[in-house]
């Protein structure tokens, strides 16, 4: 038979993101709201192997909507990685009587819990942070929106003095293996091309599309590419670039951690606010070891094994649609 759940703790780990404070917000309070005694864990799984566990009321959570980052701060455990690490993690929820967990974070997060799950006990339900925007089950990840919206105001910055110098751009952004963050990001700045690595095109592709802007009097350009591009680091691309096609000045930025931080967006704040009411929601309705997710506007659980293993396609249009656009 199913336990009650009386007492939850929630938890973020894995790289931070923005809205996460948001998600925080709305598990604190839905679960306050219900009557459920909530535990705010320090650091993830690190925190939660160590017994870094405080109780959270709603109070604790106010002014933070807003905030970047996570108050209860993050780690990429080694430990939990091992079955004494997930054994000690288990014996300090249980000295604090945990029923469930809420886990917001990104696939390995998840991965670790769906591990925890075949071993113990306490149930598990995740909320998808991550700026990847690269887990199946959810039409967005928290944070994707908020990083993409920061990469495009420095993509709009680089813009300016590539127009005025007739330079070539090369611009890194994050995604890990997706390229989610590289083609909304050259969708909405306009970039000549966008390298991710869902896509098939190569740098020869890449190469007769700058040509024939070239030709058409393109006087500067700009490339997204996502750091999961099967060519390697933006470096490498731009010399190999460079050394067979030399119309514009050439310089490469790689935007990096600035995409981590600032303060969520209004759909990050809404999305995050959803998911984090509908994970306690779920854990009270008996859904255990499944991710909280939103399709076509709509909530739904989504298997830990399936969220992290099922791929999530790029939407091919957007993709064909920005070489159409970039002419
Ligand atoms: O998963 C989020 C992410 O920002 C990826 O886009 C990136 O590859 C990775 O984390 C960077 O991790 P770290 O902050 O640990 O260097």
């Amino acid at each position: 038979m199913k336990k009650d759940i009386k007492r939850i703790a929630v938890f973020t780990s894995g790289g931070d993101a923005p809205g996460m404070n948001a998600a925080l917000r709305a598990v604190v309070r839905t679960a306050s709201f219900n009557n459920l005694h909530v535990y705010g864990i320090e650091r993830g799984y690190e925190g939660m192997i160590d017994g870094s566990l405080r109780r959270l009321e709603p109070r604790d959570v106010g002014n933070i909507i807003h905030r970047g980052g996570t108050i209860l701060r993050t780690a990429r455990s080694e430990r939990f990685k091992t079955p004494e690490g997930r054994k000690l993690a288990y014996e300090s929820l249980t000295a604090f009587d945990i029923d469930g967990c809420v886990a917001i974070g990104g696939d390995g997060t998840f991965t670790g819990a769906n591990i925890f799950s075949q071993e113990h006990d306490i149930p598990f339900i995740g909320v998808p942070g991550t700026i990847d925007n690269d887990l199946y089950g959810t039409d967005y990840t928290i944070g994707f929106d908020t990083a993409v919206n920061t990469a495009v105001e420095a993509v709009d910055k680089i813009r300016d003095t590539a127009d005025s110098h007739n330079r070539l751009f090369f611009v890194e952004v994050m995604g890990r293996h997706a390229g989610f963050i590289a083609l909304n990001t050259g969708i909405s700045s306009g970039a000549e091309s966008v390298l991710i690595p869902e896509s098939d095109s190569t740098i020869e592709v890449l190469i007769d599309n700058l040509r024939r802007g070239a030709k058409r009097n393109k006087l500067f350009s700009l490339v997204i590419v996502a750091e999961g591009n099967k060519y390697g680091g933006v470096n490498e691309i731009a010399k190999i670039v460079g050394e067979r096609f030399s119309f514009y000045d050439i310089k490469v930025t790689i935007i990096g951690h600035l995409q981590r931080g600032g303060s969520p967006t209004c759909a990050d704040r809404v999305l995050a606010s959803r998911l984090g009411f509908a994970a306690v929601e779920g854990l009270m309705h008996g859904k255990r070891n499944v991710m909280a997710g939103i399709i076509h506007d709509k909530i739904h659980y989504t298997s830990f094994e399936d969220a992290i293993k099922m791929p999530k396609p790029i939407n091919e249009e957007l993709l064909r649609m920005a070489d159409i656009l970039a002419i």
